[in-house]
């Protein structure tokens, strides 16, 4: 099957399904008038490790609401990544809904605030791991258009890990227990790992 993205209806529902499993990114904000706000982004990845640099890109809309994630991130250029363990799945999900921007989806979902080290915005203390950023840039696509999504690239000046997941030097990825997003409303486990090292080009 061959499939031209500006002929068929419901691409977005194809790319999603493709472009899998994705990494989530729960993110925490503060509004100008002190407002928290807590919603997850799956179009989320690393960029670059020196600096880190991390990429999340979103909508500018929700209907015609405007996503208070972005809001919040241009305003005030900060914002926390938390991770989304199985345990707190459930909760996560509750706050992808459309709320107003007075509601703090941290009482929604039953989810407890950590303070964070160099952003105003709290964690989720509930995270196996959290990454404070601060905005560097957001790259406007189909700008002035109600399509628009506002690809967010960020700089992770603090990074937190529970205690029991890092020795100082690896990461327990399995004991992080993170699920990832894949199509439809389906998500994954991340409970198959399996190792390969990185070949080394030898010259004859
Ligand atoms: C698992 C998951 C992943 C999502 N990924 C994205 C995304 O990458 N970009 C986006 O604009 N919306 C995404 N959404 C939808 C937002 O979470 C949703 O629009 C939310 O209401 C935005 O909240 P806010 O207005 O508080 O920022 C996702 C939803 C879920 C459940």
């Amino acid at each position: 099957m061959k499939i031209n993205p500006k002929t068929h209806d419901k691409f977005f529902n194809i790319l999603k399904a493709v472009v899998v499993p994705r990494p989530i990114a729960f993110i925490s904000t503060q509004s100008t008038k002190g407002v928290l706000n807590l919603a997850p982004f799956s179009f989320f990845n690393g960029v670059c490790y020196e600096p880190p640099i991390v990429s999340v890109a979103i909508s500018r809309f929700a209907g015609s609401k405007p996503k208070d994630s972005l809001v919040n991130i241009e305003e005030t250029g900060e914002f926390v990544i938390n991770l989304v363990s199985q345990d707190i799945a459930q909760a996560m999900n509750k706050t992808a809904a459309e709320f107003p921007s007075s509601i703090n989806e941290f009482e929604i979902a039953g989810l407890t605030t950590a303070p964070s080290d160099i952003v105003m915005a709290p964690r989720v203390a509930e995270s196996p791991a959290s990454l404070e950023c601060k905005l560097k840039q957001v790259v406007a696509i189909n700008e002035g258009t109600p399509k628009e999504c506002g690809l967010v690239i960020a700089e992770v000046v603090y990074c937190h890990i529970n205690d029991e997941l890092f020795d100082g030097r690896h990461v327990d990825i399995k004991g992080l227990n993170v699920i990832g997003r894949l199509g439809g409303h389906s998500y994954c486990a991340v409970d198959n790992e399996f190792e390969m090292i990185l070949p080394v080009y030898k010259p004859e």
